[in-house]
């Protein structure tokens, strides 16, 4: 029986892992602590959960009289290493969510307390477990382009999605290292994943065009705005998706759900793009936008043999702009399309794949779903790599941010 504690109550604890390790986990895991910032989202999560969770002030002693296997990380990115390392250093591993950390520095250090400890830290890239991921992962290990010459990857993210991030904490640097880090991590985890390369240097753009200041409509947040009426971006923190997780909760520490996407206090790109060398003479071209008018992606492998190119996509208003297909291209004109099912559930199933393999030590992972710290890492440097990059105009070298790697 796997002894846990959780830091972090919010929507990804909640609902990725305390909710369903306590309905469906119960022979496997018992979650014996949960500790955050806001006590109010602590206790919610407990009660929501029956009630056994014990809520805790004070996260290390959580830890000393708990002492558990492992602690589940899903508070806001900026505080992850801080959590993982004293995790280590107490002696149990850490099942962080991604991304890892957000800079070079608190990466190295959570790479130097894994090392000095013996413990493990795991990355939880949900990502990796898509039907649709696993497959483009089955053809390159099949050798479907053979050897990797380059890649193309555009993801874009629906003005409701990606208005998201401009709401919440996301929306500064100093709290998720910007798009780049936070949610492209895991798009740098699948590349990486899939031509099994590591890179090696990154040059990088980016701008905000679409939120943030200026904007002829603007207040603090949106429950109290004079712009209800005529803001697209309206959301009503007292509705049910977020009265009792944020809005009831606002008393404990100030944070609102609500933010206004358009508030002086953004500081994150919303429109970039990188190029990424990688080991052997590979490179990437990646792009982000965070302003679409539909959402998912496009990603083109070049190689040797030819080319896959693998999209999927939708428009929530117009199904006619929806694709969801990999093709391989080889060099004597054949096609192969391969269409791949959707799964239901949360992620398009993958968080349920995932979670099933972080509790079920004998579950077989033949895919690697499962990281690690290096995986962690590798994909969230080239984030901070990038975010160098638009700060200096420069190139920056993967080495000079992560030697030991
Ligand atoms: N893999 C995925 O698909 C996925 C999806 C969503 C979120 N996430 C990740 O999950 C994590 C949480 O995101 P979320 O959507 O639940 O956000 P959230 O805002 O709902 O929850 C964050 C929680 O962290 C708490 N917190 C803030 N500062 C803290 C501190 N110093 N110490 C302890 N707790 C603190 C907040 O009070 C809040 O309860 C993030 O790292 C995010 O990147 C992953």
């Amino acid at each position: 029986m796997k002894r846990l504690v959780m830091v972090g109550a919010g929507s990804r604890g909640s609902g990725m892992y305390a909710q369903p390790i306590t309905e469906n986990y119960a022979d496997e895991a018992v979650i014996l602590g949960v500790f955050d910032t806001n006590i109010k989202r602590a206790e919610l999560l407990s009660r929501k959960t029956g009630g056994k969770i014990p809520v805790f002030d004070d996260f290390n002693r959580m830890l000393a009289e708990v002492k558990p296997d492992a602690v589940i990380v899903t508070t806001v990115d900026r505080f992850h290493h801080q959590y993982i390392i004293a995790a280590l250093e107490a002696g149990c591993d850490a099942i962080s969510e991604k991304p890892m950390t957000i800079d070079a520095d608190k990466c190295r250090a959570i790479l130097e307390a894994e090392r000095r400890t013996g413990r493990q830290v795991i990355v939880t890239f949900n990502a990796r477990c898509s039907p649709f991921a696993t497959k483009i992962k089955d053809l390159m290990r099949a050798g479907a382009v053979g050897q990797v010459y380059s890649v193309h990857f555009e993801w874009f993210l629906d003005t409701e999605h990606g208005a998201d991030y401009f709401r919440r904490w996301h929306r500064q640097l100093k709290n998720s290292g910007g798009l780049l880090v936070h949610k492209a991590t895991h798009h740098f985890d699948l590349v990486n994943w899939f031509i099994e390369k590591d890179p090696v240097a990154v040059f990088a753009t980016g701008s905000r065009r679409f939120y943030g200041q200026p904007s002829a409509i603007s207040g603090p947040r949106c429950r109290t705005c004079a712009h209800k009426d005529d803001c697209r971006f309206f959301i009503d923190v007292t509705a049910p998706a977020y009265r009792e997780l944020y809005f009831d909760c606002e008393s404990a520490d100030g944070y609102w759900r609500d933010g206004c996407i358009f508030s002086p206090e953004i500081d994150i790109c919303d429109t970039m793009t990188l190029h990424v060398q990688y080991e052997d003479q590979v490179s990437m071209a990646y792009s982000l936008t965070a302003h679409s008018p539909h959402e998912g992606y496009r990603l083109v492998i070049n190689g040797e043999k030819g080319r896959l190119e693998a999209e999927t996509f939708a428009h929530k208003r117009n199904a006619a702009m929806s694709s969801h297909s990999i093709k391989v291209l080889d060099r004597d004109d054949a096609v192969i399309t391969h269409q791949v099912a959707k799964l239901s559930g949360t992620h398009g199933g993958a968080d349920a794949i995932l979670l099933r393999l972080l509790m079920r030590d004998q579950a077989p992972d033949p895919h690697q779903y499962v990281a690690g710290s290096r995986a962690g890492a590798m994909s969230l440097i080239i984030g901070a790599a990038a975010n160098l990059s638009i700060a200096s105009g420069q190139v920056i070298q993967i080495k000079d941010l992560l030697p030991t790697l």
